[in-house]
C-alpha cells in the first residue's frame, strides 16, 4: 500500500482491504430502494448522507447476510418496500458478493409471499435456513438503539451476546433454533392440551440437550471474551463479562426444572426456567462499576470495548478473518480522540467496517471508501 497524502478524499487509497468483506450488494424492493446497488473495493465504508437518505437500510440489508432478522429485528414484511416498487419474483430480495480470503460467495435472501421463512441461497444453492450463513459471514452490530443496552431488559442484551456467540460458534444458530422451537410447541400443549406427559417428555427432552449447548457456547464466548478484555485501558476500556441467571450445567438439570415448572408455566403462560432468561452482566473495570451505573458516554465506549475485543478473538481464532462491523451512526457521540482510536483499531483489526453518519467530517483519519448516499444512489467522494 503507497502513502497517500491526508486528505479526506485519499480515504480509499489508505483502505486497507479486509480478508472478510461485502464487495457488491444488490437491493430490489428493500425499502427505500427499488433497486440499489453498491460496489466496494472490500475495506471499510463510510456511508454519509442526511436523515432519511437510506444509510441504516444499507447495514440492516447487510445484517440479512447472517442468520437471524437482521439489524432492526423486524419482522419479514417491514423490509417491504412501501412505494414504487421495481418488478421482481420476490417480495424484497438482498444479493451480495463475500470475499472470504480466497473464496468468493453468492449470497442471495429474500421474501416471497408463500414462504413463511425468508429464502436463502448460497452460490445458488438454496439453504435449509438462514443458519447456515453463519458459516460464511461473521458480524456484529452497533446501533443508536443499542445505547440503552445495558439499561433496558434482558432481552437486548441476550441477543447482542448471542450475536457473538454466533461468531465463534456458526451452529448456535441451529441450537437456538432447536431449543425455542421446542419451546413454543410445549407452550402451545401447555396451554391448549393435551398435556400428554411422553409428548411434553419429549419437548423438555429437546429443550435440554439444545439449552445446555447454548448455555457452554455462551459461557465459552464470555471466557474468550474476558480474555480479550483485561488489562486494556485507553479510549476503549477494560471490563468484565459474567452471564447471569440460573445456570443450567447438565441436561438432566434444565429438564427436571422444566418438568417441575409445568403447572406454573401453564399458569402463567411463560416458560419460567431455561437459558433463553439468562443476562449478561458487564462491569467497567477500572470504575468498579455495573455498566448500568455508567455514564452515557461510558456505556457507549464499554459497548465499543466489548465489539472490540469480539473481533480480535475472532480475527486471532479464524486465521485473521476479522468480522463485518457494522456501526450505525457510530462517530456521533465519540469525542474526536475516541473516533480516533475507533479508526485505528479498525484499521489494525483490517475489518470491513460499514460506518454511517450525517457529516463527512466524522470520518477525517478514517481508512475507508467514502461514499455519499443521496436520492437512493451511492456517490464516491472524490471518485
Ligand atoms: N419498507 C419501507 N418502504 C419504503 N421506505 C422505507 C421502508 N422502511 C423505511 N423506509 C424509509 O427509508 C428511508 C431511509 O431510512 P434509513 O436508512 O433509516 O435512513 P438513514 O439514512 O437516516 O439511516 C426513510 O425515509 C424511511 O421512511
Ligand atoms: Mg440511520
Amino acid at each position: 500500500m503507497t502513502a497517500a497524502p491526508d486528505t479526506r478524499l485519499s480515504g480509499e487509497a489508505r483502505a486497507i482491504p479486509a480478508k472478510l468483506a461485502v464487495t457488491r450488494l444488490n437491493l430490489t424492493n428493500f425499502r427505500s430502494y427499488a433497486v440499489g446497488e453498491l460496489v466496494t473495493a472490500g475495506a471499510a465504508v463510510v456511508l454519509a448522507g442526511q436523515n432519511g437518505a437510506g444509510k441504516t437500510n444499507i447495514l440492516d440489508a447487510i445484517s440479512l447476510l447472517s442468520p437471524g432478522r437482521g439489524l432492526r429485528g423486524a419482522k419479514l414484511a417491514e423490509h417491504v418496500r412501501k412505494g414504487p416498487t421495481a418488478p421482481s419474483e420476490t417480495l424484497w430480495a438482498v444479493a451480495a458478493t463475500v470475499r472470504r480470503g480466497e473464496t468468493e460467495y453468492e449470497i442471495g435472501t429474500g421474501f416471497t409471499e408463500q414462504a413463511a421463512s425468508r429464502q436463502v441461497r448460497l452460490n445458488g444453492v438454496e439453504a435449509k435456513s438462514s443458519a447456515e450463513l453463519g458459516d460464511v459471514v461473521q458480524m456484529v452490530w452497533l446501533t443508536p438503539a443499542m445505547d440503552r443496552l445495558f439499561i433496558e431488559s434482558a432481552s437486548g442484551r441476550r441477543r447482542f451476546l448471542d450475536r457473538l456467540v454466533l461468531g465463534f460458534e456458526p451452529s448456535h444458530a441451529r441450537a437456538t433454533t432447536r431449543y425455542e422451537t421446542a419451546m413454543r410447541e410445549r407452550a402451545r400443549l401447555l396451554k391448549y392440551g393435551p398435556r400428554d406427559p411422553a409428548w411434553l417428555d419429549g419437548l423438555e427432552n429437546e429443550m435440554a440437550q439444545a439449552g445446555v449447548i447454548i448455555a457452554a457456547a455462551r459461557a465459552s464466548t464470555v471466557a474468550r471474551l474476558n480474555r480479550a478484555l483485561a488489562g486494556r485501558d485507553g479510549a476503549f476500556p477494560a471490563a468484565l463479562l459474567a452471564l447471569a441467571g440460573e445456570d443450567f450445567n447438565t441436561a438432566d438439570a434444565l429438564r427436571e426444572a422444566l418438568a417441575r415448572s409445568r403447572i406454573r408455566d401453564a399458569e402463567s403462560g411463560r416458560t419460567q426456567a431455561g437459558p433463553h432468561l439468562a443476562d449478561l452482566a458487564t462491569r467497567h473495570t477500572q470504575k468498579r462499576a455495573d455498566a448500568r451505573d455508567c455514564s452515557t458516554g461510558e456505556q457507549k465506549a464499554l459497548l465499543i470495548s466489548i465489539m472490540l475485543a469480539f473481533a480480535r478473538e475472532l480475527a486471532e481464532a479464524r486465521d485473521g478473518l476479522a468480522p463485518l462491523l457494522l456501526l450505525d451512526e457510530i462517530a456521533a457521540h465519540l469525542d474526536a480522540i475516541r473516533r480516533a482510536a475507533l479508526f485505528e483499531e479498525i484499521s489494525d483489526l483490517s475489518a470491513q467496517a460499514w460506518m454511517t453518519g450525517t457529516d463527512l467530517s466524522l470520518f477525517d483519519g478514517a481508512r475507508a471508501q467514502i461514499f455519499e448516499v443521496r436520492d437512493g444512489l451511492f456517490h464516491e467522494a472524490g471518485a
